[in-house]
């Protein structure tokens, strides 16, 4: 039976969260720590199926891991030993589950590998574009079928062999495209270039770094040289900033809320969501407490305030694009228009968010206009209750269930809701604390 969340609203927001471990690092975290030369202590590992089904595509190309704290399903702190750069073939199709992140990036390390893989995924993957991996991928001498019902789209098996370094210009600012071809390029002789059209993620980059592998960036040139070693390290992962986001949302948007995160990333790279908050009049306070393996990582305090309507600049949507759903609804309740534009990408993501945001905002009563590129929300409407669908789509869930404690008045019920465990397994239970 399909799982519900009911939410009533709340009147302020208030308490201390530690969200779990970013989805971005940990699947890196798998993939590299798994091809390094040795032993790896991963802390803080997003337990979630999305970053568990790039684990187990490990395991299954080789890679042996034992968890220290969690569960089989879900590891928190695990020892992955690494395979020193030397995967086996896999006996089985790799199932990537929800996860964009763990098909292209492993599309990019098997493209390099010299036997055949084949990737699967859910419904929803198998409805989104791999094209964009294939051509430069491709180009790089590796070979692609799919066998999706819809053209370009997974299953996609991939033969895979000795590689030829490219320059490749980027049509979208993907971190997952661009993390495909780095990934080929480690294995591949010489320099690999990718040139992208704005700064987004960089995840891919610092981690390759913090594993003894040099890519070197300049402007928004990234080159990686292969035939460097993968050397072991230790990680803490940081919480994920995109998880974090609807409690940053939540407590912004609400005077006389005052939340603090923990141990949240603090990539710049990932936290555009707080300046546009700021600029739309919030009360936040970031601090960066670590940056062990490259990556800050520190608190987040939020104090509640009436927002204001901003417009999103071209050059922040890749810094905020998973949190376009939470942000709309920030949208919903400050007083004027919140013009989100440049943000087509968020029609190829789990589902097309452009639609989901706008139909599930509209339900509830707010006033949306819809663009091929994007919406407009018009604040000053009062939010009500309603019974929403997820659409099978984990950021739509949350976003919505969080739109159901700012709403004014009525319940709001979101049905599909075991979604949620693809990013954020706990998050019922941190709405619960927060309800309290
Ligand atoms: C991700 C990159 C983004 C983002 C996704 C995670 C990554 O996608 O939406 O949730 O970990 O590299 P694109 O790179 O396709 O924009």
């Amino acid at each position: 039976m399909s799982e519900t969340i009911k939410v009533s609203p709340l009147k302020k927001i208030t308490g201390e969260i530690a969200v779990p471990g970013d989805k971005s690092i940990s699947h890196r975290a798998a993939i590299l720590a798994g091809l390094s030369d040795g032993s790896c202590y991963v802390e803080n590992f997003l337990p979630s199926e999305d970053c568990v089904n790039t684990l187990r595509a490990m395991a299954q190309l080789g890679v042996k891991y034992e968890v220290e704290n969690g569960t089989d399903e879900r590891p928190v702190d695990l020892v992955i030993h690494g395979c020193g750069g030397n995967l086996e073939k896999a006996s089985v199709e790799l199932d990537c589950g929800n996860s964009g992140t763990g098909m292209r990036l492993l599309a990019g390390v098997l493209a390099a590998q010299k036997f055949d893989s084949v990737l699967v995924g859910d419904e929803s993957l198998s409805g989104r574009p791999m094209g964009r991996i294939i051509t430069p991928l491709a180009e790089m001498g590796a070979q692609f079928e799919t066998r999706g019902e819809k053209p370009g789209c997974a299953p996609l098996a991939i033969t895979g062999g000795s590689l030829s370094p490219i320059t490749y210009e980027m049509p979208m600012a993907s971190a997952q495209v661009k993390s495909a071809v780095l990934l080929a390029g480690m294995f591949a002789p010489d320099k690999t270039t990718v040139i992208q059209p704005a700064i987004n993620r960089d995840h891919t980059e610092r981690m390759l770094n913090s594993f003894g592998v040099k890519v070197k960036t300049e402007g928004n040139e990234i080159s990686v040289y292969g035939g460097q070693k993968v050397r072991s390290r230790d990680l803490v992962v940081p919480g994920d900033i995109s998880s974090a986001a609807f409690w940053i949302v939540a407590a912004a948007c609400v005077p006389g809320s005052r939340l603090l995160l923990s141990n949240v990333g603090l990539n710049p790279t990932r936290t555009a969501l707080l300046d546009v908050l700021i600029r739309m009049g919030a009360h936040i306070r970031d601090h960066v407490q670590h940056e062990d393996g490259g990556e800050p990582r520190g608190s987040i305090e939020i104090i509640g305030r009436q927002l204001k309507g901003t417009e999103i600049k071209r050059e922040e949507v890749p810094n905020l694009i998973d949190e376009v759903p939470i942000l709309a609804v920030a949208g919903a309740l400050a007083e004027g228009e919140l013009v989100i534009r440049n943000a087509a990408e968020l029609r190829v993501k789990e589902t097309d968010r452009i639609e989901t945001t706008t139909e599930n905002l509209r339900l509830m009563g707010a006033d949306v206009e819809e663009f091929e590129d994007g919406l407009i929300v018009t604040g000053g409407q009062s939010l009500k209750g309603a019974t929403l669908d997820s659409y099978g789509d984990h950021r739509i869930a949350m976003a919505f269930a969080i739109a159901g404690l700012l709403a004014q008045e009525g319940q709001t019920t979101i049905t599909n809701t075991e979604c949620v465990a693809t990013s954020y397994p706990n998050f019922l239970e941190h709405l619960q604390e927060i309800c309290k």
